[in-house]
């Protein structure tokens, strides 16, 4: 459920005219709806009560905005992190260093050490070298940290191929039949405290299946860890739970997710760990564009909006769908192709699609664009870097400007020795 509705004819977003924003701030823009984030945090804390300790801990990568951050940080919610600009965020928006986990296949030393300073609460290792470093840099800053070593369970996750993390030859965690062996050289190093596992098998998951096989390897690997006299008191189980892009996608509700979860993980005795991304922020948000122009097709007609892949790069990336509503829809229907104003043919959101009839200056969305959205826009064809709004009932915040290419210029040098 989200806050982007039809009111007398036209689309708001809670209370605010979607037209509005575009007139004031000027088009593209996303648009993110606090009550549509919060209820998103709640639901999904929700559906895992009862099962003991259970800590949430937000991608960032799926939308690092601080008022996004700061909102669920206020939520209760901690920061999944992969980086050490995420790192800076995290922290920035108010979220405690303790409740920040920092997962990712490339952490450089100098990242880890930034996240010994900052006094993290947990380090997800990728691989044995990995643990090794990060000891050494522990142990001479007198510190023991806590660290999981996540593994790869070898599960196809069934979705796109570019976002499955947990099949064998995928690069992250550590092969699951080796992780008992490599677990307990882990930890017997100074500088870490070995709490437990950790896996993430991918993402835009339709349903719990994949997460269940996962998640019963890893509660054999547990017992194999135990019985070999390894400490385990944490389990975190990534994110990856789908949202729904078309209105007749059918996917697993956070209640799905819960239920499970009881059912594989009884008697683990551990604290659960979560880090969800897309299924707090992805329908918390749209990309509010404008028609350019309606251009004559051999096909079909090409609607030009002034969105472009540089502002929303998952259609060109992954040839994701993102459903198109005019936002003062006539009723009426047209069939056509939907396409930025980039120069290359992959800068197409959409092909022969059944779309509200649009014409030169209407205002439309592209939804379901709060999660991978502004976050991985570029300034590619030297476009503005796309700003970010965050409405709260009827009142609404730029909680990021448009980039411009003058801005962007300023960081750019001519060196001297080009005008000789
Ligand atoms: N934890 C780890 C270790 C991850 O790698 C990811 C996502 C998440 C959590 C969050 O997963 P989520 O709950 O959002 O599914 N740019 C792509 C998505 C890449 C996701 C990568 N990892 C897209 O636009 O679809």
């Amino acid at each position: 459920m989200d806050h982007f509705q039809l009111r007398n004819g036209e689309l708001y977003a809670e209370d605010v005219p979607l037209a509005r924003i575009a007139e004031e701030v000027g088009t593209p823009v996303y648009v993110y709806s606090r009550a549509t984030f919060e209820r998103h945090a709640r639901v999904f804390r929700e559906a895992l009560e009862g099962l003991g300790r259970v800590h949430l801990a937000f991608a960032v990568k799926a939308n690092p905005n601080l008022a996004v951050l700061r909102l669920l940080a206020r939520a209760g919610y901690g920061a999944d992190i992969v980086s050490g600009g995420e790192m800076e965020r995290a922290l920035a928006a108010g979220m405690p260093a303790e409740g920040i986990v920092f997962s990712g296949v490339g952490k450089t030393p100098a990242e880890l050490a930034q996240g010994l300073d900052a006094g993290i609460g947990q380090f997800n290792l990728e691989h044995e070298e990995e643990g090794h470093v990060l000891s050494a840099l522990a142990a001479a800053r007198g510190q023991r940290v806590s660290a999981t070593l996540r593994v790869n369970p070898d599960i196809d996750a069934g979705t796109h191929e570019k976002i499955s993390t947990g099949k064998a030859d995928n690069k992250f965690g550590v092969p699951i039949g080796t992780a008992p062996e490599m677990y307990a050289r882990l930890a017997a190093l100074p500088g870490l405290n070995m709490r437990g596992v950790a896996c993430h098998i991918g993402s835009q998951l339709s349903t719990v299946a994949p997460l269940e096989a996962a998640y019963t390897r890893i509660g054999r690997l547990i017992a194999d860890l135990r019985a070999a006299g390894c400490k385990v008191d944490r389990a975190d189980l990534g994110g990856g739970l789908g949202v729904r892009y078309r209105p007749e996608d059918v996917v697993p509700w956070p209640n799905d997710l819960g239920e499970m979860v009881a059912r594989v993980t009884k008697g683990w005795d551990v604290e659960l760990m979560f880090e969800p991304g897309r299924v707090i922020a992805g329908n918390a948000g749209v990309l509010l564009t404008k028609v350019i122009w309606v251009k004559p097709g051999v096909v079909h007609p090409y609607v030009i909006v002034d969105a472009a892949m540089n502002d929303l790069a998952r259609p060109a990336l992954y040839g994701a769908y993102h459903h198109f509503e005019a936002v003062r829809p006539s009723g009426e229907h047209m069939t056509a192709h939907i396409a930025g104003p980039v120069c290359e043919t992959g800068d197409t959101f959409a092909m022969g699609r059944d779309i509200d009839r649009v014409q030169s200056g209407d205002l439309a969305i592209f939804r379901t664009a709060g999660a991978y959205g502004a976050t991985m826009a570029s300034t590619y064809n030297s476009r503005s870097l796309v700003p970010e709004v965050m409405v709260d009932g009827d009142r609404y915040a730029v909680v990021a400007d448009r980039i411009s290419a003058e801005t962007i210029m300023q960081a750019e040098r001519v060196p001297e020795w080009l005008n000789d």
